[in-house]
């Protein structure tokens, strides 16, 4: 086994403000960054606070910003930099600071209530169920968001823009609508609530301008804006300016 030591910068402080340390630290093969922020905790900065769980790509808790990149500090191999690289470690930007590397994303949470939940179909028991393969695989897809919250630390309309953050859901629940939106199951819309139509007009659609930014550091590399964000624009924009789908959705409703 190789060691050698590395040169890391890493954000140190509060809401208040705090700024960033320099260190100097070991690091072995096959390690990651996570492992170099534990060996900081164990030999020189026992103060440092830093949230993570499964130590492998699961939990979504342990994102933060590695040289710039929001990253999962547990997937983001030390090999990927050179031995004589600084490492900089910040916390996410979007999220205010609790301490150190830990952001508060309580704000995900409130965005993730916004969401009006699956309405079931009526007269169809649990377990009787019934959706098309091709429908199954499709929604799939979005549920392996691990709720990193990457995408929305990311996303230009919110990161630098605090003001944004009210009227804005984010990719994650953008996409969680469009996933809602797609099942073929979904009775929303017999109870008034047409999913796409409110994600434009309720979460904030309009602000996103497909930039892809989401998608580019999702780590479960979901195509958020290809296959969530944009089909949900279309079908958004389909219910406000097709005459047909306008008129069908009035008869329905009666
Ligand atoms: Fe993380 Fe991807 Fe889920 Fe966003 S969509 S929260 S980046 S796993
Ligand atoms: Fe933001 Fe993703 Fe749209 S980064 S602008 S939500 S494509
Ligand atoms: Fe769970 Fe990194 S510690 S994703």
């Amino acid at each position: 086994m190789t060691s050698y030591e590395a040169h890391f910068k890493v954000w140190r402080g509060d809401a208040e403000g705090g700024d960033l340390r320099d260190y100097q630290v070991e690091v072995n093969d096959g390690e990651v960054v996570l492992d170099i922020v534990h060996r900081l905790q164990a030999t020189q900065a026992p103060d440092l606070a830093v949230r993570w769980n499964c130590k492998a790509g699961k939990c979504g808790s342990c994102s933060a910003e590695v040289n710039g990149r929001p990253r999962l500090m547990c997937m983001t191999r030390m090999s990927v930099f050179t031995r004589d690289e600084t490492v900089t470690v910040t916390p996410m930007r979007t999220f205010p600071v609790v301490r150190d590397l830990v952001t508060d994303v309580s704000l995900n949470y409130t965005k993730a209530r916004e969401v009006p939940s699956f309405v079931p179909p009526e007269g169809v028991a649990p377990g009787e169920y019934r959706m098309a393969q091709v429908d199954v695989e499709r929604s799939q897809e979005f549920r392996k968001c691990i709720e990193c919250f990457l995408c929305q630390n990311t996303c230009h309309v919110v990161r630098d823009h605090d003001e944004n953050k009210p009227a804005f859901s984010g990719p994650r629940f953008l996409m969680r609508i469009a996933e809602l939106d797609m099942h073929p199951l979904d009775a929303a819309a017999d109870h008034g609530l047409t999913r796409a139509t409110s994600a434009q007009d309720d979460h904030g659609l309009g602000y996103c301008n497909i930039t892809k930014c989401c998608t580019e550091v999702c780590p479960e590399q979901i195509k958020i804006t290809d296959n969530a964000l944009i089909p949900l624009k279309e079908r958004a924009a389909d219910r406000k300016y097709d005459p047909l789908v306008w008129l069908g959705s009035r008869i329905r409703r009666r």
